[in-house]
């Protein structure tokens, strides 16, 4: 029998009122069942909203170094734990069990950089125009948050919303994506043991169209943060603005890896194996285009196509494999549907473009990685997001051309430049319209105390990770203490008559 898990609400875990139950297998092996979850509705996101509202009125209170210290324990806790949840990550989402340990250290950086904030914090202090008056700008918490998450960073993504969230004093309302709810219940049950009230936290499984809507449509929900496709996230803004809620969006990306005539290429090429493959290109990050300077292309790019022809596809879990399956079946379609299009289009096929098969890879999702070459800018697989294993390649004469190729997309996430020279290094960060730039490392690979997000139709302007959350999750009060006894009028007495 596989294990059933539940909704937790109110400080119960409960199953949904519709009594319905959607099930979670493994995409290496779909035989197995991972658990089933509850289908939930409209009306256990309601159930779910006026508990983190009720819990709002005492988490708020709580001093936040307190706050802070649940954060420690709940850091704590994933460091004891990290190996099995890693393990079960993969289970769930096939991504490499070198990855998925990945996946809870950034969970873990993100508890003790919450923990640490709670003794933070800051607000602003400014000098008054007036005599006897004391200003200041402090942070105060906002309310519901409804916190909607991926598959792609089961543990981390969460964790990137969540800790913040808490940590300023918010409740959360938790919907994580459908084919990785169990890592976001073992996170729940983490948040609870650390010391997390009832009420405080709440998860509602389920899907997007259903329950994420009814999380977002919500009046008493106060702010969404939400990572997905830029589809979904325009539809969630649309909605949210008939309220003017709060609303965090990290959409999709197009990320391109620059490599220059003077560049290290065995570095580079490091780079965009790890970049383009890892995570079996299921990242908002990943490498997605290669543009490649003419004098190095032919060098370079069978390099390239070699080199992935050697990755192990297979089972996370074994060490042996390198490269994990698509999440699931609709994924690997998508993928092949576009490299038939780069085909059609003129793309030459450099390697893979098709469903994997062989021993171990006849149950899961999976799919041969695949290099494109001579792909031009105005291709569909130059322009739109794969999320898959498949990387365009782009040849270009200068430096210039290089950028402008990369900045030719709807998106602008990350992207990465492998160059020696240190002028052409600081021309790209400087031209390079994207909010995150790495020289001499892949386009994926983010710390968590710094800001992630994008710009253009990645986002709507706000960050994730280190101080810059924060803002996110905090509404600014200015304070005016008048001391003087008397009536002081801005503007009017302090200026000469
Ligand atoms: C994502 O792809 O949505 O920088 C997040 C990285 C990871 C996070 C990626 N630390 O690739």
């Amino acid at each position: 029998m596989a294990k059933k898990f539940q909704n937790y609400i109110d400080g119960r875990w409960i199953d949904s009122k519709s009594g319905r139950t959607f099930e979670n297998r493994n995409p290496a092996n779909w035989d197995e069942v991972i658990g089933t979850f509850p289908l939930s509705t409209k009306e256990d996101v309601n159930e779910a909203v006026k508990a983190a509202k009720k819990a709002f009125d005492s988490w708020r209170l709580v001093p936040a170094p307190k706050r802070g210290d649940v954060m420690r324990k709940v850091g704590d806790i994933l460091t004891a734990r990290k190996e099995e949840i890693a393990r079960q990550m993969t289970r769930e989402m096939g991504k490499v069990v070198l990855e998925t340990r990945g996946d809870v250290q950034e969970g873990i950086d993100t508890a003790y950089y919450a923990s640490s904030e709670g003794r933070r914090l800051f607000g602003h202090t400014v000098p008054s125009e007036l005599p006897n008056k004391f200003n200041m700008a402090i942070r105060v918490p906002i309310g519901v948050a409804a916190i909607i998450t991926p598959w792609n960073f089961p543990m981390a993504i969460p964790t990137w919303k969540i800790f913040p969230a808490l940590l300023c004093g918010n409740t959360v309302v938790f919907k994580a994506a459908s084919d990785t709810p169990a890592t976001a219940t073992t996170l729940v049950e983490i948040l609870l043991e650390a010391g997390v009230p009832p009420g405080v936290i709440n998860i509602v499984h389920g899907g997007g169209t259903e329950v994420g809507i009814a999380m977002v449509e919500h009046p008493d929900v106060d702010l969404v943060s939400f990572t997905g496709s830029t589809s979904v996230g325009k539809k969630i803004s649309e909605i949210a603005s008939k309220s003017l809620k709060r609303v965090s969006l990290e959409l999709g990306g197009k990320n391109a890896q620059i490599v220059m005539d003077d560049a290290n290429l065995d570095l580079a090429l490091e780079g965009v194996l790890w970049g383009a493959f890892g995570t079996t290109g299921q990242r908002c990050t990943a490498t997605s285009r290669l543009i490649v300077h003419e004098k190095v292309y032919d060098k370079f790019v069978p390099m390239v196509a070699g080199s992935a022809k050697k990755l192990r596809l297979g089972d996370g879990l074994k060490d042996n494999t390198d490269v994990g399956p698509c999440i699931n079946e609709k994924q690997r379609e998508t993928v092949d549907e576009y490299v038939k299009i780069g085909v059609r289009e003129g793309a030459k096929l450099l390697t893979g473009g098709k469903a994997a098969s062989g021993d171990g890879l006849s149950k899961g999702w999976f799919y041969e990685l695949t290099i494109l070459g001579d792909v031009t800018r105005t291709m569909r697989v130059a322009r739109e997001e794969i999320f898959g294993p498949v990387l365009s390649v782009i040849k270009v004469k200068t430096l210039e051309e290089a950028i402008d190729v990369c900045n030719d997309t709807m998106y602008g996430l990350s992207s990465s430049v492998y160059t020696q020279n240190i002028n052409n290094a600081y021309q790209a960060i400087r031209d390079i319209k994207a909010g995150i730039t790495y020289i001499n490392s892949p386009t994926i690979g983010a710390e968590a105390h710094m800001p992630f997000g994008g710009v253009k139709e990645t986002g709507n302007g706000h960050r994730e990770g280190g101080w810059t959350v924060y803002d996110f999750f905090t509404e600014w009060k200015t304070v005016y203490v008048d001391y003087s006894g008397k009536l002081q009028r801005a503007q009017i007495d302090n200026v000469e008559k």
